[in-house]
C-alpha cells in the first residue's frame, strides 16, 4: 500500500550553480552593445539595442554575421574581412571592460555567491565569452567560481547545451542537481537542453519559459529553493 511519504514528490538537490557571465555577474552586455553599435555605425548598419537582444549570449563571429545580415552585407565582406572586423569590435570592447571594477558587480550577485559558498554548493560559469576570465580578474571574483567554462574548447555556443554541461561535467553532477542562470533568451534554451532548471535575470517577456524570473537583487538561496522545489 502507497504510503504518504512514497508518494511525496522527491525534491531534488542542488548542488551547483552554472552561471552566463555579461548581464547576469556584472554588465558587460552594455559594453558589447556600445562596440557593435560602433561598429554598426562604421559600416552604415542600423543597430539599435532591440536587434542586439539577438547578439546576447551569441559567439563574436555568429553577433557579427547577423549585424551584417541587418545590413544586407553578409556577402559583401570575406572571411578574413570578417575576422578583421570581429577584432576591431573586440579591440574597443577590451578597452571598455579595463574601466570595471568590482564596484560593478550586480547588486544581489556577492551576496547569493557566499550563500552558496557558505552551503558548499558549486560555482561555475558558463560564459561564451573569450574575455569572461579577464572580466572575472577585473571584478576580483575568480576565486568565487570552482570552475570557469573556456569558451574556447566548447564546440557549440548557446542556444546548444555544452558551455552548460561542461560545467556541470566539471563537478561530475546530474543536471537535475543543477541549475542555470540567465539573461539572454538563447542562453535560456541552453539550460534547457542540458536537462537543468532556468533562473533568468530580466522582464518575463525576455526570459519566457524560465522556471524563476527574478533580479539578481532578489537572488536569495532560499526562494530559488523554493521557487524552484529543490532543497539542499
Ligand atoms: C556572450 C555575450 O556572453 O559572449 C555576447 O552575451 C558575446 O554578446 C559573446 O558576443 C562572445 O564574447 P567575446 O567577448 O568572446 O566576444
Ligand atoms: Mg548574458
Amino acid at each position: 500500500m502507497e504510503t504518504a511519504k512514497a508518494i511525496e514528490i522527491e525534491k531534488k538537490k542542488l548542488k551547483a550553480v552554472i552561471f552566463d557571465l555579461d548581464g547576469v555577474i556584472t554588465d558587460s552586455a552594455t559594453y558589447h552593445y556600445l562596440a557593435w553599435k560602433s561598429l554598426a555605425a562604421e559600416l552604415g548598419i542600423p543597430f539599435d539595442e532591440q536587434y542586439n537582444e539577438k547578439l546576447k549570449g551569441v559567439s563574436r563571429m555568429e553577433s557579427l554575421e547577423l549585424i551584417l545580415q541587418n545590413g544586407n552585407a553578409a556577402s559583401k565582406y570575406t572571411i578574413q574581412q570578417k575576422e578583421a572586423l570581429a577584432d576591431k569590435k573586440n579591440n574597443l570592447y577590451k578597452e571598455l571592460i579595463r574601466q570595471i571594477s568590482p564596484a560593478d558587480i550586480l547588486p544581489g550577485i556577492a551576496a547569493f555567491l557566499q550563500e552558496l559558498k557558505a552551503n558548499q554548493i558549486k560555482i561555475a560559469l558558463a560564459s561564451v565569452s573569450k574575455n569572461a576570465p579577464f572580466i572575472l580578474h577585473q571584478l576580483a571574483l575568480d576565486t568565487m567560481f570552482d570552475y570557469v567554462a573556456d569558451a574556447a574548447a566548447v564546440p557549440n555556443a548557446k542556444p546548444f547545451p555544452d558551455i552548460f554541461l561542461a560545467g556541470m561535467q566539471a563537478f561530475g553532477l546530474q543536471p537535475h542537481n543543477c541549475i542555470g542562470v540567465e539573461d539572454a533568451r538563447t542562453g535560456i534554451e541552453a539550460i534547457h537542453r542540458a536537462g537543468m532548471q532556468a533562473v533568468g535575470v530580466g522582464t518575463p517577456e525576455e526570459m519566457e519559459g524560465a522556471e524563476l524570473v527574478t533580479t539578481t537583487g532578489e537572488l536569495r538561496l532560499a526562494m530559488v529553493l523554493e521557487r524552484l522545489g529543490m532543497e539542499l
